[in-house]
């Protein structure tokens, strides 16, 4: 009977893990366009949604990003992974993308500016891919980054940059 079930005081969200509290301005769900180069390439323009996500029983936030086309809505690259902050400022990424290549994922972060820098420790079962660096910083409520990568025949320099609203 309804007057069973909804019995109690109502209760509190559950606060979040201690470890991810800095990078509380992280989580939620956002979308918004980017745009991709290299020298290699064609530029390109891309529509994007990036999910992160917290279990306040667990030290860790989970992420999950998928791209399309901007022109036409077609599906372009997804990755997923999990990022781990520490309190001394420090932060461990693992992302899986969807063409087969794995990163481990190290750097800092900085809750104050709301930023957040990392270089890759590991780059695994890419055939060009050497090196990628990202950084992610919160602008005006808006969520901006920078991928650069090196490859076998290219140095160090952005391949994708986008800027994302909350949704
Ligand atoms: C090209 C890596 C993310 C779209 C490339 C190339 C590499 C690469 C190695 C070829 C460059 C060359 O041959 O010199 C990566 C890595 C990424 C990433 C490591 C993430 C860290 C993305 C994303 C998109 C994208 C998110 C789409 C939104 C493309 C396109 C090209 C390209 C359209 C050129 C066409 C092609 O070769 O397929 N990327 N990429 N990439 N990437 Fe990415």
């Amino acid at each position: 009977p309804r007057e069973m079930a909804a019995a109690g005081p109502p209760t509190q969200p559950p606060a979040p893990h201690p470890s991810v509290a800095p990078l509380l301005f992280l989580l939620g769900k956002w979308r918004g366009e980017g745009e991709g180069t290299f020298p290699t390439i064609n530029p390109f323009r891309y529509g994007e949604e990036i999910l992160f996500s917290h279990n306040p029983s667990k030290p860790v936030i989970s992420y999950t990003q998928k791209t399309w086309k901007a022109a036409s809505g077609e599906p372009m690259h997804a990755e997923s992974g999990y990022w781990r902050p520490t309190p001394d400022g420090s932060v461990e990424v693992v992302i899986a993308q969807s063409t087969g290549l794995v990163e481990v994922q190290k750097g800092s972060y900085d809750a104050e500016n709301k930023t957040v820098t990392l270089q890759s420790e590991l780059v695994g079962n890419a055939s060009k891919v050497k090196q990628i660096t990202r950084a992610f910083k919160m602008v005006d409520g808006e969520l901006s980054y920078v991928v650069q990568m090196a490859t076998i025949t290219n140095s160090l320099q952005p391949h994708l940059k986008a800027l994302l609203k909350r949704i």
